[in-house]
C-alpha cells in the first residue's frame, strides 16, 4: 500500500504542476480529496490493514492529504496573482494619450436673452408666472377688453382649434388669469414669459415666437411707475446710454397706452436701414391697465390701479446681438449658435 500511496502522491503533484487555470484546480481537489476521491478511499481502506500497520499508514495518508491541500491552495494563489498581472498589463492606461474633450453645449441665444430679462425683473421684485399656450377666446381676447367684433382682433391673426379655443396670440391672457386667481385687490407684480402664435412669417416674424408680459397692480400705481420700471429695465439690457421714448398708442387692455422705443442700436439714432431712417426702434407695448380689465376679473378699479407691458423676446435678442433675420434662431445651424 505504501508504494501505491507514493505513486498517487507523485501523480497528484505532477498534475497540479501542469495546471494553468483556476477552474481545473477544483477538478483535482475532487479527484483526490473529494468524498469519492483517491485519498479518501485510501483512508477508508485502512480498515482492511493489519491492525499493527494501521497507525503508521494512517499517518502517511494524512500527511499526503495535508500536503495536497496545501499545494492546491498555494497553486490557487499563484494562479490568481498571475491572472492579476496579466490583467494589469492588458488594461494599462496610456496617460500620455491626448484626452477626449467632452462636448458641452451652451444656452440658446433666446434663452440667454430671456434669462437676462427675467433676472432684471426678478431683481425688482417681480414673480415669474406661466399660462397655457392653448387658450380660450375668453382669456385671449374677451377678458382683455377685446369683444368678439373688436377691430383690434385683426392685428393678431390666430390659429384656431375650435371657434372658442386657439393658440394664444400673446401672453396677455395670463394677466386676466392671475387677477382671477388672486384675492381681489391684492397686489400683483409678475412677469410672464412664454410662447405665442400668430399667422406671420418673414424676416422679423415667426408663426411661433416668445413674449414676456408684465403686470403690476396695487393701490396708487401710476403711469410714472410704468415709466420708471421700464426705463430701468431698458438701461439694464441695452446700457444706460440708450435713448428711451414713450409714444402714445392704442391697446384695448390699457388706457392710456404707449409704445416704447429705444434709440437705434445699429446707427446710434442717426438713421439707417434697420430703423427705417427714423433713429428709433420699437421694443414693447405698455400702458395703464384698463379699468374694465380689472373689473372683469374681480378687481375694483376704484381701489387699485396697475400697469402692464408686453415685449417680444426675439426682437430684444436681435437688437442686443445685432441679428437681422429672426428665422436664424429657429434653424439650429451650429455655425450661428456657436457664436453666443
Ligand atoms: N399683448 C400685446 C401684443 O402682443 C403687447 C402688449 C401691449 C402687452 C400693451 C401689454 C400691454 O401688457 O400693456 O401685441
Amino acid at each position: 500500500m505504501e508504494a501505491q500511496l507514493k505513486a498517487m502522491r507523485q501523480e497528484a503533484l505532477r498534475e497540479l504542476e501542469q495546471i494553468t487555470e483556476i477552474d481545473t484546480l477544483t477538478e483535482i481537489r475532487v479527484k483526490y480529496l473529494g468524498k469519492k476521491g483517491q485519498v479518501t478511499s485510501m483512508l477508508r481502506g485502512l480498515g482492511q490493514l493489519d491492525p499493527s500497520e494501521r497507525p503508521r499508514m494512517g499517518q502517511v495518508v494524512n500527511e499526503i492529504r495535508t500536503e495536497l491541500e496545501e499545494c492546491i491552495n498555494a497553486k490557487r494563489e499563484a494562479l490568481k496573482a498571475l491572472e492579476l498581472s496579466h490583467r494589469l498589463a492588458s488594461e494599462r492606461i496610456d496617460v500620455t494619450l491626448p484626452g477626449r474633450k467632452p462636448l458641452i453645449g451652451h444656452k440658446h441665444p433666446l434663452t440667454l436673452t430671456l434669462d437676462r430679462i427675467k433676472n432684471t425683473f426678478m431683481s425688482m421684485g417681480f414673480n415669474v408666472e406661466e399660462g397655457p399656450e392653448v387658450e380660450t377666446d375668453y382669456f385671449n381676447f374677451e377678458a382683455l377688453n377685446l369683444p368678439k367684433d373688436h377691430p383690434a382682433r385683426d392685428m393678431q391673426d390666430s390659429f384656431y382649434i375650435t371657434e372658442n379655443i386657439l393658440l394664444r396670440t400673446h401672453t396677455s391672457p395670463v394677466q386676466a388669469r392671475t387677477l382671477q386667481a388672486t384675492e381681489p385687490n391684492k397686489p400683483i407684480r409678475i412677469i410672464v414669459p412664454g410662447k405665442v402664435y400668430r399667422r406671420d412669417y418673414d424676416a422679423t416674424h415667426s408663426p411661433m415666437f416668445q413674449q414676456v408680459e408684465g403686470l403690476v397692480v396695487d393701490k396708487g400705481i401710476r403711469f410714472s411707475d410704468l415709466k420708471g420700471t421700464l426705463e430701468l429695465f431698458i438701461y439694464e439690457i441695452f446700457g444706460s446710454n440708450v435713448g428711451v421714448r414713450f409714444r402714445p398708442s392704442f391697446f384695448p387692455f390699457t388706457e392710456p397706452s404707449a409704445e416704447v422705443d429705444i434709440s437705434c442700436v445699429m446707427c446710434g439714432g442717426q438713421g439707417c436701414r434697420v430703423c427705417s431712417s427714423t433713429g428709433w426702434l420699437e421694443i414693447l407695448g405698455s400702458g395703464t391697465v384698463h379699468p374694465r380689465v380689472l373689473e372683469m376679473s374681480g378687481y375694483d378699479p376704484n381701489q387699485v390701479s396697475g400697469f402692464a407691458f408686453g415685449m417680444g423676446v426675439e426682437r430684444i435678442a436681435m437688437l442686443t446681438y445685432g441679428i437681422d433675420d429672426l428665422r436664424l434662431f429657429y434653424e439650429n445651424d451650429m455655425r450661428f449658435l456657436r457664436q453666443f
